[in-house]
């Protein structure tokens, strides 16, 4: 079976969970994906795409930023596998952890969750116009918590704790290269976590923007 054959259906208003199911498991199936084994996840991921349908006139992802371009947000109507077969393939899901590798047994540690992958996998944190220049935000990959910079046009990515007492560093002030810890002022170079206090450094992660989006890519620990 080619992709040629998974043709994407329209979903009118009045579509139901049992709907959205009988077309997306032979879909999912045909590209070496099922439902999560958690069915309650499941069909609380469904509801909120039968809300967004509702509103939008499509049932797209739950857990993406739509861009508002009907041409790119086209790559996030569920199911959005056929966009994303690479980083999926490293993670064992989707972004949101409705959709996982027929392989894959027990689903509840996959439940949204982006971890530790196998490979290196780049993930979408949110649109470029998001974060204007000279700002940071938190952004949650998985169970990780991430601070990400902007500096002009550049962006930078290191982990959102401070080191000396764990304030979140994404609530802290951007100077240049150089955001401050909000609550006793340590800083850190956000262009490789350093900081000048002895062992303290924070972890960073490469970031990169493809079409607009910034995605944070996360590797295996060394
Ligand atoms: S990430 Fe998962 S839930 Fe979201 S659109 Fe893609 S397949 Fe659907
Ligand atoms: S918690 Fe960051 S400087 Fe104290």
């Amino acid at each position: 079976m080619t992709d040629a054959a998974l043709v994407r259906r329209r979903f009118l208003a009045g579509t139901t969970i049992d709907d959205l199911k009988a077309y997306m498991e032979p879909f999912a199936d045909r590209l070496g994906y099922k439902f999560n084994t958690e069915t309650e996840f499941v069909d609380e991921v469904l509801a909120s795409e039968i809300e967004i349908l509702e509103l939008t006139g499509d049932v797209y992802c739950p857990c993406r930023v739509r861009t508002g371009d009907p041409k790119e947000d086209a790559k996030i109507v569920c199911p959005c596998i056929p966009f994303f077969r690479d980083q999926f393939a490293g993670l064992s899901k989707c972004w949101c952890g409705l959709f996982i590798l027929k392989s894959i047994d027990d689903g509840g540690e996959l439940l949204g969750v982006i971890d530790e992958p196998k490979d290196p996998v780049d993930v979408p944190v949110f649109r470029l116009d998001d974060l204007p220049p000279g700002q940071i935000r938190h952004v949650k990959v998985g169970r990780r918590d991430i601070a990400v910079a902007r500096v002009g046009d550049e962006f930078f990515a290191l982990a959102n704790v401070c080191r000396h007492a764990f304030a979140p560093l994404a609530e802290g002030f951007m100077d240049g290269y150089t955001v401050m810890c909000p609550w006793h002022g340590w800083r850190y170079d956000v262009r490789d976590g350093t900081t000048d206090h002895p062992d303290a450094d924070v972890r960073t992660f490469p970031v990169s923007v493809v079409e607009g989006e910034v995605f944070v890519t996360l590797s295996p620990r060394g």
